[in-house]
């Protein structure tokens, strides 16, 4: 079971629940990208489908490396798409031309990980949030202009206040701030164009324990409020918990495992969601430092989705047997969710369970 954050609601209020209309959908979602290095391009992404319904969020997780920004990029139209389709809202959204692409930027926004590097350091905050807001009312995109009321300072002024900072920081300049802070100026920015889905691209990962409770408070109020729907990227399980109603888990661009927040977190079925839950935070720091370590190494010693057949977990599950090396596991729909797994049910015992253990991933069975 993943650990609470201290200073964090549990829940992220009631989820649409009973089949929300969905607002962002992919379907057979591959990205590849092809470097010098490599001859033959690589495939990061593997025919992902998620769907992230309207005022829903919807957490992407996964290890470092396992395509979760790819797939957060392709909706938000800043990677190419291989194959597959994305809509928004109904419309298919993959190949729209620059022109569409900009009036979407009106609906789909997104906060990274880093808010200093997307905050221009010698422009005034005002003068960064006022930006999105005169470009979505100079091409009329979506209903922006129209849905914000009054001037641009004066809207500036009500999505400062939004976040919780006080007017006058629009006057103000990047450097003045926390990192908190400047989180919740991105999130400002996001918001003045009253998008109605967020891609959140690892939004806490750097910021202090404290902070990210209420950087996750304050998206869950704002859902809340304006039912902005998020798809929510992390590395982070402690995290999930507090902000998803649903969970997508991605090993080597590929979908391991989908389900309700609380069954994934409570009653993981795969072996690699398994892993993954048992090195979520701990409240012992050198516990966790053994914990991050040993999935590091793990990282290290497999390539994710790097066999060319079978399962892309086998290398590291330790529950692989031989046809898990000869067959890609088929996405199944398992009790309300999915599960890519050979070896579901024979394996759902607790007492098949060994990778609680976070090293037993390590160990093939009958090591
Ligand atoms: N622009 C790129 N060019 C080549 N390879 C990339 C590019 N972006 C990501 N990758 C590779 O694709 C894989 C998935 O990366 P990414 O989507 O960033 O994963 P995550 O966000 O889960 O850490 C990684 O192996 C990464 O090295
Ligand atoms: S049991 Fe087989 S199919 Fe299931 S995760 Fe392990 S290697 Fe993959
Ligand atoms: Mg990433």
């Amino acid at each position: 079971m993943t650990e609470t954050l201290p200073g964090c609601e549990t829940v992220p209020g009631p989820g649409p629940g009973g089949g929300p209309v969905p607002l962002l959908e992919t379907e057979g979602l591959t990205v590849r990208y092809r470097t010098g290095r490599r001859r033959s391009p690589f495939t990061a992404v593997h025919g992902v489908g998620l769907t992230v319904g309207r005022g829903e969020t919807v957490a992407l997780v996964g290890e470092s490396g396992s395509g979760k920004s790819s797939v957060g990029n392709a909706v938000l139209g800043l990677t190419p798409v291989d194959s597959g389709r994305i809509r928004f809202d109904g419309e298919d959204i993959t190949r729209a031309d620059p022109r569409r692409r900009r009036a979407l930027t009106a609906e789909i926004q997104a906060v990274f990980q880093d808010p200093y590097g997307s905050l221009n350091p010698v422009r005034t905050i005002g003068q960064s949030l006022v930006e999105p807001l005169l470009a979505h009312r100079r091409t009329g995109a979506g209903s922006s202009g129209s849905r914000g009321a009054g001037s641009p300072r004066e809207q500036v002024a009500a999505a400062l206040e939004r976040v919780g900072l006080p007017a006058d920081a629009a006057d103000r300049y990047p450097a003045h701030f926390s990192g908190g802070q400047r989180q919740r100026i991105a999130i400002a920015r996001a918001l003045i164009v009253r998008p109605r889905l967020i891609v959140c691209d690892e939004p806490t990962s750097a910021l202090d324990l404290s902070i990210q409770a209420q950087v996750i408070n304050l998206l869950n109020e704002l859902q809340r409020d304006l039912g902005v729907g998020y798809l929510f990227i992390t590395h982070d399980l402690a995290i999930i918990r507090h902000v998803a109603h649903r969970v997508v888990v991605l090993y080597g661009g590929h979908i391991m495992e989908t389900g309700s927040t609380e069954q994934v977190c409570d009653h993981p079925r795969h072996p690699y969601s398994r892993a993954l839950l048992a090195a979520a935070p701990v409240p012992d720091p050198e516990e966790q430092a053994r914990r991050r370590n040993s999935l590091a190494d793990r990282t290290a010693a497999a390539t994710p989705g790097g066999t060319a057949l079978g399962c892309p977990f086998a290398p590291r599950c330790p529950h692989a047997a031989e046809p898990c090396r000869q067959t890609l596991p088929p996405l199944e729909h398992v009790d309300g969710g999915q599960l890519a797994c050979l070896r579901y049910p024979e394996i759902a015992e607790p007492s098949a369970a060994p990778d609680a253990d976070p090293d037993a991933a390590r160990r093939p069975e009958g090591a």
